[in-house]
């Protein structure tokens, strides 16, 4: 098998801590999605759910162009820790906003400076989705947070999902296409 050329072996070293935190950050959520809904949050477990999906979508991604690069995709999952859903949300914020303000930026100036259009391609979409989970883990934190239990928090919901760059969306009506990568809108998941 070839190996990793040279000048993309930064770019491949992104893409596997990348990697490893989208798949960290699946069975994180997939784990706080179960504690809330044992706390009566069902709306909170679906946006934990839908997201858990976006970062499931994000590291097939990356892992493939990992693959494309000649690199090899393997991460350890580490055991998640679970408290109560008021400070699971503030783990999952506080996750999002490190990858939106600084782990994303950073991996993509490195991919653009290196012209590496299969990773700018990942990588831009993984940023775009966790701007949407940043703002809305901080509108749940904030419900909660004012005791707004009978806000969508507490109900079960449906987020729509991009399939191809893991898009997220809590409104139906809102496109046709998927504003990051122009997938068709009617093909898009329900996650509940
Ligand atoms: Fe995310
Ligand atoms: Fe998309």
């Amino acid at each position: 098998m070839p190996a990793v050329a040279a000048e993309n072996a930064i770019t491949v070293q992104n893409l596997l801590a990348a990697f490893e935190g989208e798949s960290n950050a699946h069975a994180k959520y997939t784990a706080f999605a179960v504690k809330a809904d044992e706390d009566g949050l069902h709306g909170a477990a679906s946006l934990f759910r839908a997201a858990a999906r976006a970062e499931q979508i994000h590291a097939a991604n990356h892992a493939r162009v990992i693959g494309q690069l000649h690199g090899h995709a393997e991460c350890e999952i580490h055991p998640v820790e679970v408290k109560g859903t008021l400070e699971n949300l503030k783990a999952a914020l506080a996750g999002e906003q490190y990858e939106v303000a600084t782990m994303y930026p950073g991996f993509l100036e490195e991919a653009t400076a290196h012209k590496n259009s299969l990773a700018i391609r990942t990588f831009t979409g993984a940023l775009e989705a966790e701007k949407t989970h940043a703002r809305l883990y901080g509108e749940a934190l904030a419900l909660l947070e004012a005791g707004k239990k009978d806000s969508w928090i507490g109900e079960a919901r449906d987020f729509y999902l991009c399939p191809v760059c893991g898009y997220t969306s809590e409104s139906k009506d809102a496109h046709v296409s998927c504003p990051v990568c122009g997938y068709a809108w009617k093909k898009f998941e329900v996650v509940r």
